[in-house]
């Protein structure tokens, strides 16, 4: 993997602000897009521009069949079948298709238990907190150890007679990856659904939806290297057969009479209306590229930067990590916060004397984010673009940026 060529790919890394190069640590908000994904997008509009499934012409045609291809790139890249995966804008609309379908299928009554843990995404939260005020289900939370990961015990017990689990698949806060082989096999003894929030896991790690055996597996494509409005929610094909669309209208049927519609054949009975056609284009792109490099090699390469992340960071004496801090237990994520200065205040300066971009905040996360800092935490995400030299150069300008407040 040579990384400086990598690199040439990623305009925004060849831009220089106030005279220098952008550091680009925020990977876990969204990764940076490479040309070959941007000039596919562009061809969309520059050389076809027509709609999908609405034209015998030339063009509506050419549009079909990259659109369809599209979804065959995706799915083969995840192990799943072409009917298993529905286009969505990004993970959480995946999440709230699959939550709406479950609601109008009648999935759950009263009183039902749906079990997620305390590191997950608003996204994988509040649909379930809209279920609990609509129908009485109950929203349980898997605790978490003293070093982040998923207790598992905690885990068992809490999944004992839950009719719907629903873990992230890898951390956006404290990084720790949940053993989904694990939760898969208690989960579904309890005759339980699973679902896997892969907004995290899918970009950074290689994911199998067929051998992991999980019912659903939801993810953005704008955090791998995929443009902003594409994601899909991956599910099983008996499931997708079984359950009741989320959205209704064009495209997702197959006959319309005064009084009723019968629906379209998978994945298009979930994917209603004009979908976002140069985001198909993009993902395809974005899905070639990842396998060009090999998802080994990114997980590797994410290894060896949150390592020396680790390392530097465990160096200065301000600084409190909140994840295991050890780079085979985690992602290429690291959580932490200073006793000098808050974390918008680090985030800032970092980005105002070296470019630097973290992030800083509750990181959509703010029951687990607040109880760890109740004003935020700061933190530093890495894609297979970045360089060593990158990692060290933050903690070093971290260092000096602290060194000034004494
Ligand atoms: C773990 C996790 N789940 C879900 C999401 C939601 O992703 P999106 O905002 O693209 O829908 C994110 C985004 O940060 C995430 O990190």
């Amino acid at each position: 993997m040579n990384i400086e060529q990598i690199r040439e790919d990623f305009p925004v890394l060849q831009r220089k602000i106030k005279g220098k190069p952008i550091v680009y640590l925020d990977n876990a908000a969204t990764s940076l897009k490479p040309k070959q994904v941007i000039a596919a997008e562009r061809n969309y509009y520059e050389n076809v521009g027509a709609n999908v499934h609405r034209g015998l012409h030339i063009l509506s045609e050419e549009a079909s069949r990259e659109h369809e291809n599209a979804h065959e790139t995706v799915a083969k890249f995840l192990g799943a079948k072409k009917e298993e995966t529905i286009f969505v804008r990004n993970a959480t609309e995946g999440m709230n298709l699959m939550m709406y379908s479950l609601m109008n299928s009648s999935f759950f009554k009263k009183g039902d238990k749906i079990v997620v843990s305390k590191m997950e995404h608003h996204s994988n939260i509040v649909p379930w907190q809209f279920l609990e005020k609509k129908l009485g289900v109950k929203l349980e939370y898997v605790g978490l150890l003293d070093n982040y990961e998923l207790d598992m015990n905690d885990f068992e017990k809490k999944a004992s007679g839950a009719k719907l689990v629903s873990i992230t698949g890898a951390s956006n806060t404290v990084a720790t990856l949940p053993d989904i082989r694990a939760i898969e096999k208690l989960a579904h003894k309890e005759g339980a659904l699973v679902h896997i929030d892969g907004a995290q896991l899918v970009p950074h790690h290689e994911t199998n939806f067929g051998s992991l055996n999980i019912d659903f597996l939801s993810f953005s494509g704008h955090k791998m290297l995929a443009p902003t409005g594409t994601g899909a929610l991956v599910a099983k094909k008996k499931l997708l057969e079984d359950l009741e669309p989320f959205m209704f209208g064009g495209d997702m049927i197959h006959s319309v009479q005064w009084h009723s519609s019968t629906w379209n054949t998978l994945p298009n009975k979930y994917e209603a209306g004009t979908p976002n056609i140069a985001g198909s284009y993009g993902i395809k792109a974005a899905v070639e590229y990842l396998k060009k490099i090999g998802m080994a090699n990114i997980a590797k390469q994410e290894e060896r930067l949150t390592k020396i992340a680790i390392e530097e960071l465990s160096r200065i004496n301000s600084i409190k990590m909140f994840c295991p801090k050890n780079e085979k237990k985690q992602g290429g994520i690291v959580l932490f916060e200073s006793s000098k200065l808050s974390a918008h205040e680090l985030a800032m300066a970092l980005s105002e004397s070296e470019n630097i971009c973290i992030r800083s905040g509750m990181h959509c996360a703010e029951p687990l984010v607040s109880s760890l800092n109740k004003e935020g935490l700061a933190r530093a995400s890495f894609y297979f673009y970045n360089t060593e030299e990158e990692v060290r150069f933050f903690a070093r300008a971290l260092k000096d940026v602290l060194a000034s407040f004494g």
